[in-house]
């Protein structure tokens, strides 16, 4: 029987419990070697995937798009660049002659907050976050989980470092919300005017990248998103890369066996360094990203089943 999970849309990390985790995270599991034997389940024969991208990406799409196809859907895509939102239609009327299509599913990107659950309530089928704004990126931080529990066996108990752009990160507010849940310890490391006001139980904040690196088992590097900043806000990066950009003597700091992980894409030289980037033992980032097809299998197929 295929398992299931408690939500009908995947569009912020709180309403999923620590079990609906643990079965998405399985199902993943499964599928990665579904994947590597050729037995994928075609459980999306017939349906019809709408993908809804008002944003720039390449790894979320893409991993996407090759998870849909691989459990057999079909997709159609909606890209704002050739549009009839170039035409000065509102993206409510456009989600709405979408929506009548009646697609199986829904996956969407874009630059409002909550843009996704405002598409929820105008259309049937299941609404698949793929990052809204400044605010959740579920499946960025499902495929960082999964890859945090495939390389240490657990996520419980662990200490988990994310370091850099925090308030302008969705991919660390996702991230924050889902590994708390699951009882990993989060150290928030950035320079003050990049770090949340507030932080949630379970979660430390640091601004010397040495200090807060100390004890952890997995060290989290974010961009700096500077498309979401006041210009005057973005640090110089030679003296960003100098005091948070992750070089193998930082990484000393933290635990000997402590992995390193980027959602990408990676800005080399500014947050991380090509020795630590491409570290064949210690770096997880490329891993990590191929994981991203997968995960995305799982929650379509949970979803959809
Ligand atoms: C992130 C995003 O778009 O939120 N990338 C991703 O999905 N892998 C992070 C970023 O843009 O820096």
């Amino acid at each position: 029987m295929t398992p299931k999970i408690s939500v009908s849309h995947l569009i912020d990390i709180d309403p999923l419990t620590p079990a609906d985790i643990t079965t998405i995270l399985d199902r993943a599991a499964f599928f990665k070697q579904a994947l590597a034997t050729k037995t994928v389940p075609q459980s999306l024969t017939g349906k019809v995937i709408l993908t809804l991208f008002a944003e720039n990406s390449t790894r979320t799409r893409n991993s996407f798009e090759m998870a849909v196809l691989r459990l057999g859907g079909s997709l159609i895509n909606w890209d704002e660049n050739i549009s009839s939102a170039k035409k000065g239609e509102s993206f409510s009327d456009t989600v709405r002659y979408l929506g009548g299509y009646q697609p199986d599913a829904i996956v969407m990107r874009h630059h409002e907050y909550n843009a996704p659950h405002f598409v929820a309530q105008l259309v049937e089928c299941p609404v698949i976050n793929a990052g809204d704004a400044s605010r959740e990126h579920p499946t960025q931080a499902l495929l960082d989980a999964f890859t945090i529990r495939e390389i240490k066996g657990r996520i419980e108990g662990l200490a988990v470092a994310i370091v850099g752009d925090l308030s302008h990160s969705r991919v660390a507010g996702s991230n924050v919300a889902l590994l708390t849940k699951m009882g990993a310890k989060i150290h928030l490391i950035g320079p003050k005017d990049l770090l949340p006001q507030q932080v949630r139980d379970g979660v430390s904040v640091f601004e010397k990248l040495e200090d807060g690196l100390k004890g952890c088992d997995v060290v989290m590097m974010l961009r700096i998103q500077k498309e979401r900043m006041d210009l005057s806000a973005i640090p110089n990066e030679t003296a960003y890369f100098h005091e948070y950009g992750l070089t193998l003597e930082k990484l000393a700091f933290a635990k000997p066996d402590a992995i390193v992980m980027h959602p990408g894409p990676m800005n080399r030289g500014v947050e991380i360094a090509d020795e630590v980037a491409d570290d064949p033992t210690r770096s997880m980032i490329f891993k990590q990203g191929a994981n991203g097809v997968p995960v995305r299998m799982a929650v379509l197929d949970l979803l959809l089943a």
